[in-house]
């Protein structure tokens, strides 16, 4: 099996019991950083295994995620027998992944990363996350209250042209459903 299968199984093993960081968003996330990677030229192998790989320390320290996976990262492609050279520019891109701390994405790899986990944040499919993100945090009730998470989501910006263009759909449908939501609910009566 491949270092990449590996990485892929054990991943999906960690996080099968999450609402947000599932597998599926693994897969998906490895799809785009494998797309936006190959248009714009970046280190193919260090990319697919930073995306296989990228929450694998959520359900043990989500606050620090990015952190802790980055170690766990470093030490499992170690141990899978990928390069040194390799394994730290996934862990660098893991690091850096977060839109909730760590450091910013610096080198080209970190970039792709950050752009295909916004990809996945946003769009229909981000509304859908966005619910079960805040439902998992308790913050939401009632319809208005997933309007801040929403906002937060509609500002993202992409680093790379190649996750651009998918970003910007998926962001314009937001700001749609925002303002529908709020339509929807001032129609009601409601006090936003
Ligand atoms: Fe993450
Ligand atoms: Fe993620």
């Amino acid at each position: 099996m491949s270092a990449l299968s590996e990485a892929l199984k054990e991943a999906e093993k960690k996080l099968s019991e999450e609402l947000v960081a599932t597998p599926g968003h693994v897969r998906r996330v490895l799809f785009w950083c494998e797309k936006i990677a190959r248009e714009e030229g970046a280190d193919l192998e260090a990319v697919k295994l930073a995306a296989a790989l990228h929450d694998i320390a959520v359900p043990e320290d989500r606050a620090m995620h990015y952190e802790l996976g980055a170690k766990v990262a470093l030490e499992a492609l170690t141990k899978l027998g990928v390069s040194r050279e390799v394994a730290e520019k996934a862990a660098h891109a893991i690091r850096a992944h977060s839109r909730y701390g760590g450091p910013d994405p610096e080198t080209l790899e970190d970039k792709v990363l950050w752009d295909a986990d916004c990809i996945d944040a946003c769009g229909a499919i981000g509304v859908i996350r966005a619910v079960l993100r805040e439902l998992q945090a308790s913050r939401l009730r009632e319809p208005k209250d997933i309007i801040p998470a929403l906002e937060k989501i509609a500002s993202l910006k992409a680093y790379t042209r190649a996750g651009r263009e998918e970003l910007e759909r998926r962001r314009s449908f937001i700001l749609k459903f925002i303002e529908e939501l709020k339509r929807e609910l001032a129609a009601s009566g409601e006090q936003l």
